[in-house]
């Protein structure tokens, strides 16, 4: 048949987006049924292979339809089918989600390269930024690239567990559009496809025709989740987070427009994507839980990731020394640099005082 063929490249605590992308297969919600005739109701999911008390992760994930490693007790659906060889998950694939920490892109994606069909497409969940010496780039932008096939980026405030309990959230869809796009985004061939299998009535989708903007928006402000967290461990209270939020917001705009020319300012302030993400994700994020318990008990992030996330992953540090090793390359024109970014990186990498965060600020 011509239906899409969904598969979701990554099986962490994100993953909940599996249980939308099953949900909209088969659920009769009246927007949902308008589409149905879209997608196979099949979803497939590539995971990690790994050993869960004593089984392959993606056995008990087949017999039992929820992921008890990465998001426990939560039904997936039992049209998701988790497979463990990524050539055998793509089989057929026409719609690529990936979502996976950052740090296993790189990897995943050699084991895609000459196994996806030219007519596929993909979006992208990860929050991060590839960076070679002066070269920057988010990840949709690296799929669309290396993959030949149109990308799409999907960000939004969207704390996983929230969204996998049915709690009201927004998030943003960035789609690729013609230069110079001023029509309606969701008129866009790929907003087509994305939009009506992740929009539901508790997550709401809005389309820009923005990837990079959308890419850059969850990507950075993980470095600010980072901020926020250290405020919290030094016990400084809402005036300061706020400060945080409001300057980070500043940086991560400035620092897009600077770099990603064609990035729009709206996206960051007025999107799910932009202030939204940062005002969650300083509340309630795992960047910000690490990083109060670096300040509370003086000890690095890499020690506290493993005991307190248990095989989940902190993007934000990793962020913070990927975008000072770009600007040590690259050079910035903004006055006074991009001061937050810095102090997270150096307290983080370098051993500076989490009281130095307001330094240069
Ligand atoms: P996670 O933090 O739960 O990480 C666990 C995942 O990493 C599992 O899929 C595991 O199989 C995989 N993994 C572990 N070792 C691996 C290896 N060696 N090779 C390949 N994969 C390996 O992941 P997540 O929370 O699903 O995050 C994925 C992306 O989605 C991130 O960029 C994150 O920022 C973003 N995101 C997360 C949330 C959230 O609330 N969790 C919300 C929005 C966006
Ligand atoms: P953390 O990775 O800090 O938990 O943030 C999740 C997120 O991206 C919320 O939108």
């Amino acid at each position: 048949s011509d239906k899409e063929r969904v598969v979701i490249i990554g099986s962490g605590n994100w993953q909940v987006l599996s249980t939308l992308g099953s949900a909209i297969a088969s659920v009769a919600a009246k927007n949902v049924l308008l589409h149905h005739e879209l997608f196979h109701p099949e979803v497939k999911m590539w995971v990690f292979e790994e050993d869960y008390e004593g089984k392959p992760l993606t056995r008990v994930i087949n017999e039992t339809h929820m992921n008890p490693r990465y998001l426990p007790d939560i039904p997936l659906g039992d049209n998701v089918t988790a497979e463990p060889d990524l050539g055998k998950a793509l089989q057929g694939a026409t719609a690529l989600v990936f979502v996976m920490p950052h740090q296993f892109f790189r990897k995943a994606l050699d084991g895609i390269k000459g196994k996806v069909s030219q007519n596929a497409r993909a979006v992208s969940l990860i929050k991060g930024v590839d960076v070679h010496g002066t070269k920057i780039q988010a990840y949709a932008t690296i799929v669309n690239e290396e993959l030949g096939i149109s990308c799409s980026s999907l960000s939004g405030a969207n704390i996983a567990t929230e969204v996998a309990e049915g709690k009201f959230s927004e998030s943003t869809l960035g789609v690729p559009s013609p230069d110079g796009f001023e029509g309606d985004p969701d008129t866009l061939p790929d907003a087509r496809l994305w939009k009506p299998l992740f929009d539901t009535k508790t997550f709401s989708i809005s389309v820009v025709a923005d990837v990079e903007g959308v890419g850059l928006c969850g990507a950075l402000k993980n470095i600010v989740a980072v901020a926020a967290g250290f405020i919290d461990g030094l016990g400084w209270g809402s005036n300061s987070k706020a400060a945080i939020m409001r300057i980070g917001m500043n940086e991560i705009k400035d620092f897009s427009l600077e770099y990603f020319p064609t990035t729009r300012a709206e996206t960051f302030l007025e999107q799910s994507c932009g202030i939204a993400d940062i005002i969650t994700s300083c509340l309630g994020g795992r960047n910000r839980k690490v990083a109060e318990a670096m300040v509370k008990e003086g000890k690095p992030f890499q020690e506290l990731e493993e005991s307190m996330l248990k095989g989940q992953k902190l993007q934000g540090p990793e962020t913070a020394l990927h975008v000072h090793e770009f600007l040590a390359a690259r050079g910035t024109k903004r006055p006074g640099g991009y001061p937050l970014f810095d102090a997270v990186w150096r307290i983080c990498y370098e051993g500076a005082k989490p009281e130095s965060i307001i330094d240069k600020l």
